[in-house]
């Protein structure tokens, strides 16, 4: 019926091929989106949903920092010495967690030293594109892995330095960083020594 060897484009059904990727494409979005789902057996369905909601890029610290902050920071947080700090071994990730979540949220721009290196580059902030949820998950991630061992950060620790942060409209200087009005989570006597 279709004949590969036609010279009219029409003849061979490559748009039965990608109606057929559409299909299976809407068959596993629809799985994943809806828990309920009849097709093709409940529970491997559910199995699907809760899959996702568990590796949900939202609140997945490996997959944020595999998307948004490897191509700086590098594989394994090494970083590139003199352009990028590294996050391994830095007081910047496994210190104060208040410190660590403002420049998170804000950024950070002009001049710092990490692990003995000057960086005058410039961080963006992150605190319109990750939720509270996507800064602890990130934050707990760089502080425990790359041979990190600091405390994991919650969502909670996050909207309180973002609540007392909120004026806060320009990255933050590693200078002001240093400050002890710009470390801790407020109302936490704990958080300050990681
Ligand atoms: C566009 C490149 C870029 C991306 C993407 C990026 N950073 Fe950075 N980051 C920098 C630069 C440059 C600095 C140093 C800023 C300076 O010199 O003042 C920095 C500094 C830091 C610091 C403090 C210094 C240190 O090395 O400990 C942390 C922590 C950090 N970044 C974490 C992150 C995390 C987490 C992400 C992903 C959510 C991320 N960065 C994404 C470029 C980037």
């Amino acid at each position: 019926m279709f004949k590969s060897d036609s010279l009219s484009p029409f003849a061979y059904p490559w748009y039965l091929q990608f109606g057929t990727v559409l299909l299976v494409l809407g068959v596993v979005l629809g799985m994943q989106g809806t828990p309920g789902s009849t097709a093709p057996s409940q529970s491997s369905a559910r199995a699907v949903y809760q899959a996702g909601v568990s590796l949900s890029p939202a609140d997945d610290g490996e997959q944020i920092y595999n998307t948004r902050c490897m191509s700086c920071h590098q594989m394994g947080g090494r970083g590139v010495p003199g352009t990028f700090p590294p996050l391994r071994d830095t007081d910047w990730v496994t210190g104060d967690k208040g410190r660590l979540i403002r420049l998170l949220l804000h950024g950070i721009s002009g001049t710092i030293e990490v692990d003995g290196q000057t960086y005058s580059g410039s961080m963006p902030p992150w605190g319109g594109a990750l939720d509270d949820e996507g800064i602890a998950a990130i934050s707990t991630y760089i502080r425990s892995n790359f041979g990190n061992d600091a405390s994991a950060v919650t969502a909670e620790e996050v909207a309180k330095v973002r609540a007392a942060t909120k004026g806060r409209k320009k990255p933050w200087t590693g200078k002001e960083l240093k400050k002890e009005e710009n470390m801790g989570v407020p109302g936490d006597s704990t958080a300050t020594d990681g």
